[in-house]
Order: structure tokens, then C-alpha cells, then sequence
């Protein structure tokens, strides 16, 4: 049987080094089109996204947090997800889909994607929620899951296999 999406899955791996090469507007609005259509808590799409293109800016951002940050720098494009949390209880299951999202869609069009996260990480003087939404003016209610780092591949990853696939995990009609 054929199963594009299984296919998709299987070749969308973290791509951490980028050519810097540019990717153009037209996909990542592609790609954001596709983040938007996520399922989201009662319908109500509340995960907004920073699309971030400037070079020192995406820099800076990475400097946000302490340590792991590391293929930021040399993306080319940073999507920095978040949500509204005041008013949402189940923003971090919503803003983890949509940036699944993300990935899945910039793997369909060859872009390689990294998650970078954010959420209870440190930053080099508070929290690196704190400080990327104090560097891109977002207001305080809101957290910042991640941001999904995308850029032109600079490495080759085999695509996973059913060999990989932990079917161990699934249990049927009980635990
Ligand atoms: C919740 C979550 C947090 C992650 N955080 C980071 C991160 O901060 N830095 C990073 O380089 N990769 C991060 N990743 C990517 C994982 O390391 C990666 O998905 C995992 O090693 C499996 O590799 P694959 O994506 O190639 O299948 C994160 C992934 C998820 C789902």
C-alpha cells in the first residue's frame, strides 16, 4: 500500500548545517500555510509564529539560549513559535503540533528543519523565553515553545525504515 505521508515521516530527519543558500518566500509561506491548517485546542488556533529572515537577528536569537542552540546561526530562516498562554491551557500540545507541522511541510519541499527549544531552557540572563520575547518585542503573556531553525541541507541523514519503527510502543485493546 502506498503511504506518502509514512514516506514524508520517514525522510524528515533534524538537519542541523545549512548551505546558506536562500529559501525563498514562496516556501516558506508554503510551509506556514501548512503550519496554520495544524488541529488545535477547541478549534482555536492560537499559535502565532515570528518569522525571522535577518542574519544578525536570527544570531541574536540564538544567543537567547545557553546551550543548543547551535544550528541557529547558520539557518536561514527562523520560525520562532508561540502561543498566547493566558489564555490558552493546552498551548504547549498546540504549539508542538504546528511546529510538527513545520518540519513535516519543509521536508516536502527538500528544506532541512531543526526544533530548537526554547520552553524551560536557559538563557544568559533569565529564561530564553524571557529573553528571545524581550529581543522581538512579543508581549508578556505569551511563551515560546520553540523555534524551528530552516535553511538549505549542508548534510545527508538516511531517511528512517520500518527497521526503526518501535512497534513495541503499541499496545492493542490493553496495556
Ligand atoms: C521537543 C523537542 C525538542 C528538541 N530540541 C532540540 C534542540 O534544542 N536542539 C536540537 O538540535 N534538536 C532538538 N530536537 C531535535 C531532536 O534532537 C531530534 O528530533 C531527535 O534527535 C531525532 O532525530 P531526527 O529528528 O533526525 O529524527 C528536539 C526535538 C523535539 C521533538
Amino acid at each position: 500500500m502506498t503511504n506518502e505521508l509514512f514516506n514524508l515521516a520517514a525522510k524528515r530527519r533534524s538537519i542541523r548545517r545549512y548551505t546558506g543558500e536562500k529559501v525563498s518566500d514562496e516556501v516558506v509561506n508554503e510551509i506556514l500555510k501548512v503550519a496554520l491548517l495544524a488541529p488545535s485546542s477547541w478549534g482555536r488556533h492560537p499559535v502565532e509564529f515570528v518569522v525571522v529572515r535577518d542574519k544578525e537577528m536570527i544570531k541574536k536569537i540564538s544567543r537567547c539560549k545557553r546551550m543548543g542552540a547551535g544550528p541557529l546561526p547558520t539557518a536561514d530562516v527562523a520560525i520562532v513559535v508561540m502561543v498566547d498562554k493566558s489564555d490558552c491551557e493546552l498551548w504547549i500540545e498546540d504549539a508542538a503540533v504546528a511546529s510538527t507541522y513545520i518540519l513535516l511541510a519543509a521536508e516536502q519541499f527538500g528544506i532541512g528543519a531543526c526544533w530548537i527549544h526554547m520552553r524551560n531552557r536557559a538563557g544568559q540572563r533569565t529564561t530564553a523565553d524571557e529573553e528571545i520575547r524581550q529581543l522581538l518585542n512579543v508581549p508578556e503573556k505569551y511563551s515560546v515553545l520553540n523555534v524551528v531553525a530552516l535553511g538549505q541541507k549542508n548534510e545527508k541523514k538516511s531517511p528512517r525504515t520500518e527497521n526503526d519503527l518501535h512497534l513495541e510502543n503499541i499496545h492493542y485493546e490493553k496495556f
